[in-house]
């Protein structure tokens, strides 16, 4: 049964962003490291940070770009040492979608970040799959991890984490490409992904946060993704939006991070309306919830209460759009999208 969105007033919007099931496919579980959670690991690993307190930390938490966030995030994701680390951020982050009515959860980890650092990709790997499995059985919230390749890091590293991750094959499902956009083009790594493509592995990529529109058909042609991560500045490139649109090829847009990054100067200037309106596949997403200032529901309620002419139709349309895009099963997406219909059939 469809719903009648017309019969539903805006005002009912905050409780239908709230309430509706929905897919969040553009995480990194590092990013949903909170201040409390980083001070408790580094005491429970018996590490000093740079910071007094919790709040002190806090209060660094202002960003001038995609690069002045990346600095701090690493340095956050410096406390995770052990599996029960990794166990104990991915349950807080699962926590946080529960409660915010998400059926389905796509996380990024960057085995990088901690290799680096001497932590065995299986003990990252280990530890975030039990979180995927305990929120399953505890949360019944359903989750599948994506291993991102840093790339301001070379391509050798990309393909030696790729084989250090193989033994753990069956608990990721795919592969991303994060951290400094700008300098580091899709093609750098299109090897790898050809290599990663071979094996079967779902492909996903960030372009166009804050690089040109130019890496967005990079990622698309070089990398064969199947969606973008972020992508917004394809608005700058009319045939590039036609090509988007005409694919279906989804994106993953992050509103309270690009506003916290700067990508955009106010939220009343973010593009999302208009890339519905263009007729993409348009998700919302929270990013680094722990750093940008909310988890999916507030990215809902903050876009729609800064855009106006998003309508209660949209709000359905990004959530279908979310299971649409996502890595679940036919059965699953029919499932969510009939919950979904349920939702907005009460108003
Ligand atoms: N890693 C974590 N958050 C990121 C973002 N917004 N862009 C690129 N890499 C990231
Ligand atoms: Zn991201």
């Amino acid at each position: 049964m469809t719903p009648t969105f017309a019969a539903i007033p805006r005002n009912r919007l905050p409780h239908l962003l709230r309430t509706m099931p929905k897919a969040e496919l553009h995480i990194h579980i590092e990013g949903s490291l909170e201040p409390e959670l980083i001070f408790a690991l580094a005491a429970r690993n018996g590490l000093k940070l740079p910071y007094a307190n919790v709040e002190a930390l806090r209060a660094a938490y202002s960003f001038t770009d995609l690069q002045s966030f990346l600095d701090i995030y690493y340095a956050g994701a410096s406390v995770l040492l052990t599996e029960a680390d990794f166990f104990d951020m991915g349950m807080a982050y699962f926590r946080h979608a529960a409660a915010d009515n998400i059926v389905h959860a796509e996380l990024f980890f960057d085995p990088q970040t901690h290799t680096e650092r001497g932590v065995p990709i299986g003990t990252v790997i280990d530890g975030l799959a039990r979180a995927v499995a305990t929120a399953q059985r505890d949360l019944g919230v359903s989750g599948l991890l994506i291993l991102c390749f840093l790339r301001h890091l070379s391509e050798a590293a990309a393909f030696a984490t790729l084989e250090a991750a193989l033994p753990h094959r069956s608990h990721f499902i795919g592969v991303g490409l994060d951290s400094s956009e700008r300098g580091h083009p899709p093609e750098k790594f299109a090897r790898v992904f050809a290599r990663c493509r071979a094996l079967g592995l779902r492909c996903v990529a960030h372009a166009g946060e804050e690089g040109p529109p130019g890496y967005i058909w990079s990622a698309l042609d070089d990398l064969q993704v199947e969606r973008i991560d972020h992508g917004v500045r394809c608005v700058e490139d009319p045939a590039l939006v036609a090509r988007l649109a005409a694919e279906r090829m989804p994106l993953t847009v992050c509103p309270l991070s690009n506003l916290k990054l700067r990508v955009v100067p106010t939220l009343t200037d973010h593009d999302l309306a208009a890339l519905l309106a263009a007729g993409l596949c348009v998700t919302v997403n929270s990013d680094d919830p722990a750093y940008f200032g909310g988890y999916v529901n507030q990215n809902f309620l903050a876009v729609f209460e800064a855009l106006p002419q998003l309508t209660v139709r949209d709000a359905h349309t990004l959530a279908r759009n979310s299971f649409e895009a996502s890595f679940a099963s036919a059965a699953d997406k029919r499932r969510w999208g009939a919950a979904l219909d349920l939702v907005f059939a009460a108003g």
